[in-house]
């Protein structure tokens, strides 16, 4: 029974979608098992350019299955416009199954989330504010609602009651803000989101179990990423779930038995959108060249993404959070211009050389990169498709970042096409790096 986990390692925008779709090819499910709408998952086909939020990535196959796991954060309307669009441009979205265990995004989640992130004023974590974190708060309280109450009116109520109560006190006196309607939430969700919604819900642990018995493959389409996970993230310029590949058992509902590959998504470079500790930033003219070249505009939000150097400390702990097997760099291409690329190996803090990152934050904040420098080869590198082709020094930068990082490069992206996209055979990353190795 093959599982698959697809885990963001840096802080999000890796590239998962594109591998996703990459790897959907051979697969017959793709399971998200974390986050909700704060997610954009792009995926490029033909030309055309196809940005996911809670619709697994692999939907674009038909013979693919998606579901929406039980640790999902679910905004009802946010995925019916998904649906929508993605019905417009012909693709059949019927196969979809949602697990009657997710928990709703509410109205006042996203209500919350942006009236917090103004109190916080210069604190400010920089969220998406589609009430990501208000939504999982709930669920750790146990106050959320779950897709299943969607179908059993009376629970609802009650429950919508109880919550609603306090979050009407919260919003009213603290906030200043003008209490949310008990009765329309209830007709709005109990009516037309309930209609729409009960084609799609079931029960995703058996159908991810059937699949698995079945000997199919199967996805798990992690979301955000490893340092932007509650736990292992440089909190609390985190989100508010688990993305680690880990996660996608309690995520999903599957044993850690099932998870045999494990794929992390790298950037040739990093970027994070939001605030919080960025050892390897970039604020000069390389720093605006890596994001207009790379388009670094976040897909929800808009925002310009921070840029910087490929933080080899950083990849070599995904690692080992995720136990990765194996690693994709993508975005190679972006750094086609560059006469010199460097790369974060250690970092200096307090004078002391740190080959592995501290867990205290302001450790991190306090961190100055040690770098390699490597030299840039300055050719197009998209037109590659075997690894042989790209510029002796591209071949370089790929089999340094490999040995950096503690679990090789086997996919590498060069394109945001789906055909721009090679295999790194293992035999050529164990040759020697051209002239010599440095580390
Ligand atoms: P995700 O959230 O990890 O799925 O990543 P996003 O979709 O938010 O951001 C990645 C962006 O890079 C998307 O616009 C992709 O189309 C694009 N992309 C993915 N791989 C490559 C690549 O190898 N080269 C280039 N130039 N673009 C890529
Ligand atoms: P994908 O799946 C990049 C960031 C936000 C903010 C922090 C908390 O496309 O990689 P939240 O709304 O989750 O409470 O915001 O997390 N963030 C992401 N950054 N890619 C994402 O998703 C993100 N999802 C959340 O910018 O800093
Ligand atoms: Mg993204």
């Amino acid at each position: 029974m093959p599982g698959t986990v697809v885990v963001g390692t840096q802080w999000g925008d890796e590239g998962k979608a594109k591998v996703i779709d990459l790897l959907s090819g051979q697969a017959d499910m793709v399971v998200r098992y974390q986050g909700g709408h704060n997610a954009g998952h792009t995926v490029v086909v033909d030309g055309a350019k196809f940005a996911f939020r809670l619709i697994p990535s692999g939907v674009l196959y038909p013979h693919v299955v998606p579901v929406i796991g039980n640790g999902v954060v679910l905004d009802c309307e946010t995925l019916f416009g998904e649906l929508d669009l993605l019905a417009s441009k012909g693709i059949d979205t019927s196969r979809l199954v949602v697990s009657s265990n997710a928990h709703l995004i509410m109205p006042w989640h996203p209500l919350l989330d942006r009236l917090t992130e103004e109190a916080r004023g210069d604190a400010a974590i920089g969220t998406t504010k589609n009430g990501i974190g208000p939504a999982y708060a709930d669920k750790a309280a146990r106050e959320g609602l779950r897709v299943q109450d969607l179908f059993a009116p009376e629970r609802f109520r009650a429950r919508l009651s109880n919550v609603l109560n306090e979050k009407n006190a919260i919003l009213t006196k603290l906030h200043g803000h003008d209490p949310l309607s008990e009765s329309e939430i209830a007709d709005r969700y109990l009516g037309l989101i309930a209609d729409r919604m009960r084609a799609y819900v079931g029960d995703s642990v058996s159908v991810i179990h059937e699949a698995l018995e079945r000997g199919s493959e199967v996805l798990f389409e992690g979301a955000q990423a490893t340092f932007l996970d509650i736990d292992h993230g440089t909190y609390p310029f985190v989100t508010s779930s688990n993305p680690v590949a880990g996660a996608a058992c309690a995520g999903a509902g599957v044993g850690p038995r099932c998870l045999t590959r494990i794929v992390g998504i790298a950037k040739a470079y990093v970027t994070r959108v939001g605030a919080g500790p960025f050892p390897t930033e970039l604020t000069d003219e390389i720093g605006e060249l890596i994001v207009e070249r790379g388009q670094e505009f976040g897909t929800v939000t808009g925002r310009r993404r921070r840029p910087g150097w490929f933080d080899a400390v950083m990849q070599r702990q995904a690692t080992r959070l995720n136990s990765l097997t194996e690693i994709a760099l993508t975005k190679l291409d972006i750094l086609d211009p560059l006469a010199t690329v460097r790369v974060c190996v250690a970092y200096d803090i307090d004078g002391r050389h740190h080959e592995h990152l501290p867990s205290d934050v302001s450790m991190l904040e306090r961190a100055v990169p040690v770098y390699e420098d490597l030299p840039g080869w300055q050719a197009d590198t998209t037109s590659a498709r075997s690894i042989d082709e790209l510029p002796p020094n591209a071949q370089r930068y790929v089999r340094f970042l490999s040995r950096q990082s503690g679990a090789p490069i086997r996919i590498l992206g060069i394109g945001p096409a789906r055909d721009e996209v090679m295999n790194v055979p293992a035999e050529w990353l164990d040759a020697e790096l051209p002239g010599g190795s440095t580390r």
